[in-house]
Formats: structure tokens, sequence, C-alpha cells
């Protein structure tokens, strides 16, 4: 058997990845790749860091691991006291993980632990949105609306009650002619009512929809009006940023942008920016102290949480963009990088929208401009712009289904934040090349 088939996915004809070094990737024929999305935005300095990779070896050398419940450790103790900065003073806790789907399972246990704590464990249910991916694990993909990946497992997910996407592009139908903030929200208030508050443990959202929409922001006072909605009934807001997080919209949490605060974030990709996988849930500190008062710990975790070389991974990773105030460079460039993807996507009428924040940036394309209608999934636009990239060395991420009803095709471009100004115009002019090429 091959090892794609072995392995689960089709190998055949992927080039064998050798070498990373800052933005760019190199596989065994000497091909070099600009890494214009950081995989599915994960890759948040790079490859190859030669003080990210010096901390870690440092960590090996010493003990790769140290098991949570018998010792602490010094990468651990700081990294935690950096999220808890970033975070804000209301958080008080981070719980570790190895992946966005733990860290948006971490975040479910915290909320449902903590009405339990309370007293009121019949507050139980979440309410997510349409054209959302939290995560692979049962209970992340219960609260994905993302029809593709829940098929096949739709008879054992929770009972999840989904509102409309946030999606000012493709509003939604029962929106027109209302304010869409406050016809979402009226929305969300509409469905706590009718499941009962007392029923609902939190709302879970990604602040900037990643895969499932194509980098899509919610519309201005969306945020602050989801956040009054959910402490007027009682309900969590716990904000899913293991995309649009750890400084990849030019702020270290996407929230921060809005000046709203979340009572969960769950982080993951761009924490320790792929050196060695690394999530974390955080939380504020009166949700881990209820919890902690009623029932001594907070049950969720796993072997490896808090992995100490990860940790190490983790810690190097956020000093460097610290230490660089990569996050102000993020946010200034990341303005003029979308305004020069967009003129260098100008001729295409095909082009719908060009958005996002910071160096999180969607392309959405359309067959017809007017309407937004999209483009035939047969045609595979997305994929096939993303594959003449990776023929020019170039890394997007393609996002197909973003319209819903298996049609949309969006591009997301979320390159290092410590890319060089050589290396953002070299992304922009193959992404200009590869739209114009599939749209030929
Ligand atoms: C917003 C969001 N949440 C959760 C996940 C799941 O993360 P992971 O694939 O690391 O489990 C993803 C992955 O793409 C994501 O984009």
């Amino acid at each position: 058997m091959s090892v794609g088939r072995a392995i689960g996915w089709d190998l055949d004809g992927l080039p064998r990845i050798v070498r990373g070094a800052g933005s760019y990737l190199f596989d065994a024929a000497g091909k070099r790749y600009l890494d214009g999305s950081g995989g599915p935005a994960a890759f948040s300095i790079g490859h190859g860091n030669r003080e990210v990779n010096a901390a870690i070896a440092a960590q090996l050398d010493q003990v790769a691991c140290g098991y949570r419940y018998l010792f602490t450790s010094e990468p651990l103790e700081r990294l935690t006291a950096l999220l808890l900065r970033h975070c804000g003073p209301d958080f008080g806790h981070a719980v570790y993980c190895a992946s966005g789907s733990e860290a948006v399972e971490g975040a479910m246990k915290v909320a449902l632990q903590y009405w339990n704590a309370r007293g009121q464990p019949g507050k139980s249910r979440f309410i997510a949105r349409q054209r959302s991916y939290h995560g692979s694990t049962l209970g992340a993909l219960s609260l994905s609306g993302f029809a593709e990946r829940r098929a096949p497992f739709v008879r054992s997910l929770l009972e999840v009650s989904f509102v409309s996407a946030a999606n000012a592009y493709r509003p939604p139908p029962g929106a027109a002619g209302a304010p869409l903030v406050s016809y979402l929200a009226a929305e969300l208030e509409a469905r706590i009512a009718a499941l009962g508050a007392e029923n609902v443990a939190a709302f879970v959202f990604e602040p900037i929809v990643g895969a499932a929409g194509g980098v899509v922001p919610a519309p201005p006072g969306y945020t602050q009006a989801v956040r009054a909605v959910c402490d007027r009934h009682g309900v969590l807001l716990i904000a899913d940023e293991v995309m649009c997080g750890s400084g990849r919209c030019g702020t270290w949490s996407a929230m921060e942008h809005e000046g709203v605060v979340p009572d969960i974030i769950a982080v993951a990709k761009g924490l320790a920016g792929g050196y060695i996988p690394l999530g974390a849930t955080i939380f504020r500190r009166e949700l881990g102290e209820r919890i902690m008062a009623a029932h001594g710990s907070i049950l969720t975790g796993h072997t490896f949480s808090g992995h100490t070389a990860a940790c190490a991974a983790g810690l190097a990773v956020q000093r460097i963009i610290e230490r660089d105030a990569l996050l102000a460079r993020v946010r200034t460039r990341g303005a003029v990088l979308q305004a020069e993807i967009r003129a260098a996507l100008a001729r295409h009428a095909e082009v719908g929208e060009v958005r996002g924040r910071g160096y999180f940036i969607g392309i959405e394309l359309v067959r017809d401009p007017d309407t937004k209608q999209p483009f035939p999934a047969e045609r595979g636009l997305s994929n096939a712009i993303a594959r003449h990239a990776f023929e020019d060395g170039l890394i997007v991420f393609p996002c197909a289904g973003n319209a819903g009803d298996g049609l949309g095709d969006a591009i997301i471009v979320a390159p290092p934040y410590n890319a060089t100004e050589a290396e953002l115009a070299e992304l922009t002019a193959k992404l200009a090349r590869a739209v114009a090429r599939a749209l030929r």
C-alpha cells in the first residue's frame, strides 16, 4: 500500500519538503515556494528560525517534557504569564493542548464545567454560526457550520443550534432591508429565548471566519452587539481565534480590535508558529475560580498538555513577535498589502471582494459581480488558483463552498508576520498571475 493511502490522503504528485528558511520552503528538487498563507494561516514567523530552533533544542537537551501533574517548568510559567498579559486583566487561566480542535473542545468543556460549578448544569447547549469551522474532533465539529466536513458524522454530533453567518458580502436572505448587525443580534437573542437561556452554555464564533468563509470579518458593531446579547441572558461568549488570533490580524487577540472581551479564547496555529504543535484555551479568572472552588480542578487537558518543549517553542515565537514589534508591522503593512492585492487584481471583474485585517486577507471570486453569483463547483476555481500559484512557487490557501450549497471560491493570503518587502511584492505578483491564469 502507498504511504498516501496509509495516512489517508493522496500524496501522489506532491513534492517532498526538505527545508524551510524564513518565508520560503524548499522541496527535494530544489524548487522554492514562498509561503503566502502559512499553510492554513499557521506559520506566523516563517520557517527554520534559528532562535526558535535553538530554544527548542536547548529545552530538549534539558528535558523534553515534565508531566503536567508532577512538574511545572520555566517555559510553561513564562508562556502562561505572556498569554494572560496579552488577553488582559480579566483572564486568569490557560489550559494547553496540541491543536485548534482541542483548544475548542477545551473551551466547550470549560463552559460546561463552569455552569455545572454554578449549580446550573442545564446550561449545556451551544449556539454557533453557519459557515464556520471549529475543528475536526466531534465536539468542535458539532459547532462547525461546514456541511461538507460534517456530513459523514452528522448522526453522532452534539445538537448545536446555528444562527446566520455575519457576512456583509453575503447577508442572510431575511436581513434584506434591516441593518445587518441589528438583524444578527436579534436572531441570536431570539435563538437564546427559543432554547431557553437556562439551557444555553455559550455562543461560539470566529471573530474573523477563516477556512469556512475565506476570511470574513464581522460587520462593525457585531462583536459588541453579540457580547451585549450574551450578557443580557447569562450566556458565555467563546472566541475561536485558532486561525485569526495570536497576532494574525495585527492585534494579539483578533477581538482586541473591537474592544470586546470574550469569556474564553481558543488559540493554536500561530501560537508556536508550527515549530511544535501547540494550542491553548484561555479563560477569565472568574470561570476558573468558580470551577476550582466547586470541583478542585479544570477537567480538561491531555497527557501532553503544557508539554515543556512545546511551551519553549511558543515562548520563543511569541518573544520574537514582541521584540520585533511584529504586531504593529502586521497592522500597518497588512492594510497596505490588502490595497496592493486589490490593485493587482483590479482588472478582473470576477474579483468580488478583497477583505480582511492585518495579514489575514481573503479574495472572493464570483461569476457575476453584480449578483455575486458563484462559479459552478465543477470549475474548481479556488483550487485552480492555488494550484497555479503552487506551480509558480507560491503557497496560498483555497476555500471552496464559502457561498453555501457547495458553491463559492475564495483564496486566503496569510504571510509570515516578518515577511520582507520583496517577499510581499513577490506574493502579490504571483497571486495576480495565478488568478489571471485560472480565469483565462
Ligand atoms: C477557526 C478554527 N478553529 C479550529 C480549527 C481546528 O484546528 P486544528 O486543525 O489545529 O485542529 C481550525 C483549523 O483550521 C480553525 O480554522
